[in-house]
């Protein structure tokens, strides 16, 4: 790297903090942490991280960008559009950043079975660029990717190695594209909100099963329901409980009756628009973990 600085995207996930922390390691004071916030981030999450990356001693730079990532949405509905209209803000921003911060490198967490997904036309990763023949010059920037040979499972040995807090260590793998894949559809503010919530409480509810992942997804369709006594056409909540070393394959958890009713009846009491709750009983493959 020479005398040059650089940029670490981090959003708290342990592939990104565990590259931002390797690169402050390297770099010292010639490294930059940027927390870009899109407005798709889970409940609490924006400060969970800028306070992480602060106890860290790494400078931080939160960009908000929330407005400008849920305009890039409007009238898309299908899960490859989505996907790509997300990376390309995300590069986009990145590239704001570089320019404002006069730094040309940026530092990302992608890893080995991020790469694998995009190349093999599963899905497109957010960040995933230029094994797909994209040039991150065009961004403005050029990417270091120090963890793209590692599996999740070597990503957190690394840093447990590395001494970082449990928090990020032993974290719940979650997409960059964050809640946009778990609304079925167009993304609206609206859709966030409700799913951010549906989250919350499925997270809450689902913690000591210790899953690999376990998240809800909104649906697009309606379905008749029943509210302070009135019939509603509300939303469908889809749980999703999966157990999985690496996220190439994965195994949907066989979870207790009673865990799964307290779920549906805390996601259909305290979200109004919602008025019914499925469980998904889908290994991958054939499914994939992510809904979209
Ligand atoms: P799928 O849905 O393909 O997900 O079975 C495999 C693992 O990758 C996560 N995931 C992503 N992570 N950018 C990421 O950083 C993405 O675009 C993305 N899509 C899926 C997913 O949560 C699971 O852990």
């Amino acid at each position: 790297m020479g005398k040059s600085r650089v940029i670490s995207a981090c959003s708290g996930g342990v592939d990104s903090t565990v590259t931002t922390f390797l690169v402050h390691k390297a770099m010292g004071e010639k490294t930059v942490a940027v927390f870009i916030d899109d407005g798709l981030r889970r409940e609490g999450e924006p400060e969970f991280v800028v306070r992480t990356l602060k106890n860290l001693q790494i400078r931080t730079k939160y960009v908000d960008a929330k407005k400008e990532f849920l305009d890039v949405f409007k009238g898309k509905t299908d899960a490859e559009e989505k996907r790509k209209a997300f990376r390309d803000k995300f590069y986009t921003t990145l590239g704001r950043v570089s320019k404002e911060e006069n730094i040309q490198f940026i530092a990302q967490g992608t890893i080995k079975a991020d790469v694998m997904e995009t190349v093999k036309g599963i899905k497109s990763q957010h960040n995933v660029l230029e094994q797909i023949g994209i040039d991150s010059k065009v961004y403005g920037y050029r990417i270091l990717e120090p963890l793209r040979e590692l599996f999740k499972p070597d990503v957190r040995r690394v840093a447990r190695e590395l001494g970082l807090p449990k928090e990020v260590s032993e974290r719940m793998p979650f997409p960059g594209p964050a809640l946009s894949l778990r609304v079925l559809g167009e993304v609206t503010s609206e859709k966030i909100s409700i799913v951010r919530k549906a989250t919350e409480i499925v997270e809450e509810e689902t913690m000591e099963l210790g899953a690999f992942q376990s998240f809800a997804v909104l649906h697009n369709d309606k379905a008749t329901g029943i509210k302070n006594g009135r019939r509603v056409y509300g939303n469908i909540v889809t749980i999703r409980i999966v157990d999985s070393e690496d996220a190439v394959t994965a195994k949907a958890k066989q979870v207790s009756y009673e865990i799964l009713m307290r779920v549906s009846e805390r996601i259909t009491g305290e979200i109004p628009s919602v008025v019914r709750c499925l469980y998904d009983i889908t290994d991958k493959p054939p499914a994939t973990i992510e809904f979209e």
